[in-house]
């Protein structure tokens, strides 16, 4: 296994995982429209940067392709709650054709970072053969895309599905909307931990390098193990409340500041919650992750305190496509000639 092609690579997940394949010695395309700017991928001779909509792939693309990992995606409930049609454009359908384009070419294997976020609401502990609930657009447009890829799988092309739980931790496309990254920021800039009530839901939470190396992994896993499967993609020991989570954040948060930091509640109480077995991955690949909340926490706090990393609306994923389409009308009203001011 060589040369992986990764769509939405210069995103939250890709940022990261693209450098953790590329020092595994993997050569690598990264294909994305860059949304988020295209300096979050360091140059290297490995690999190879393609700016492209995934809607529009031509079949080239996959040639002497050995395996792709789909992370393309309107990436969170809200986003895709406003942007409707394109979200499921692109997280189900392009997701689909993608895997039927690589198939085509003769790809070995197509790996589906999909999401916990599709159990919806569960009562008990959901595993990956209990009935899904996805109560969003973005859940529904996963579900459609698990379906709709897991059917292609054969003897020769090996489709995995990977269902993530909420991820955290620092990555060069940074993130605040995500319930870790966000606490830490409120905790650590305003002095008060921003949380969602009413704090009883629970949710799983992965670090960014634990699920891209569980990626690397089922590049290279037995076929026999994982053709045609669905992993919940976490553990146990980072399934937290997030009324527990946010005091584990702030008294994380104090430790560094030398402060108490209190929780100011927004919001309506969140109906998602669930809790998720995680015992098929764990033993399918021997694997367990290396990082926990208060570690995420402790990587990101270092980041804001040497000034390397903020919060700038382009870590708010929401916020920043918002920014997009309303400037692409402002800047299409005031262009004449391909340009502004010079011309
Ligand atoms: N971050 C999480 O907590 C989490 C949890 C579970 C699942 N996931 C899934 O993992 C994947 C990656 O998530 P992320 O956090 O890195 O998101 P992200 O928003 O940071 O990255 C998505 C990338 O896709 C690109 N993109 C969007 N639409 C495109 C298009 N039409 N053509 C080409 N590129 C396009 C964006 O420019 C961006 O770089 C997504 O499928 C997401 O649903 C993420």
């Amino acid at each position: 296994m060589q040369h992986v092609l990764v769509t939405g690579a210069g995103g939250y997940i890709g940022s990261t995982l693209v450098p953790t394949l590329l020092k595994e010695g993997y050569r690598v395309t990264a294909v994305d429209r860059f949304f988020f700017g295209s300096d979050r991928l360091q140059n290297n001779s490995k690999l190879a940067c393609v700016k492209e909509d995934s809607r529009k792939l031509s079949p080239e693309l996959f040639k002497g392709v050995d395996a792709v990992i789909d992370l393309v995606a309107i990436s969170n409930d809200p986003s895709g709650e406003l942007f409707e049609s394109a979200t499921w454009q692109i997280n189900f359908e392009s997701r689909v054709r993608t895997a039927e384009l690589a198939k085509a070419a003769g790809v070995k294997r197509y790996i589906l970072p999909s999401s916990c976020s599709i159990y919806g609401f569960q009562k008990g502990l959901a595993d990956e053969t209990s009935p899904t609930n996805p109560l969003t657009v973005y859940a529904k447009a996963n579900e459609k895309a698990e379906i709709g890829v897991l059917g292609l799988a054969d003897e020769s092309f090996i489709v995995v599905v990977m269902r993530q739980a909420t991820i955290f931790g620092y990555s060069p496309r940074m993130r605040f909307d995500l319930a870790i990254n966000g606490m830490t920021f409120g905790a650590y800039t305003h002095k008060k931990l921003p949380l969602m009530r009413d704090g009883t839901q629970y949710r799983p939470m992965l670090h960014v390098q634990d699920t891209s190396d569980v990626m690397r992994l089922l590049l290279t896993a037995s076929p026999k193990s994982i053709n045609g499967h669905i992993f919940n993609v976490g553990s146990e020991a980072n399934t937290y409340q997030l009324g527990d989570l946010g005091r584990k954040i702030a008294k994380t948060v104090g430790e560094q500041l030398g402060e108490e930091i209190p929780i100011e509640w927004y919001g309506d109480p969140d109906h998602r919650s669930y809790r998720v077995s995680f015992n098929k991955i764990q033993d399918t690949l021997n694997w367990k992750p290396k990082m926990d909340a208060e570690a995420g926490s402790r990587e990101i706090i270092e980041k804001l305190q040497s000034g390397e990393l903020d919060k700038s609306t382009d870590t708010i994923t929401l916020e920043w496509y918002q920014e997009l389409v309303k400037w692409h009308k402002i800047i299409k009203d005031a262009e004449m000639y391909g340009g502004i001011l010079d011309i």
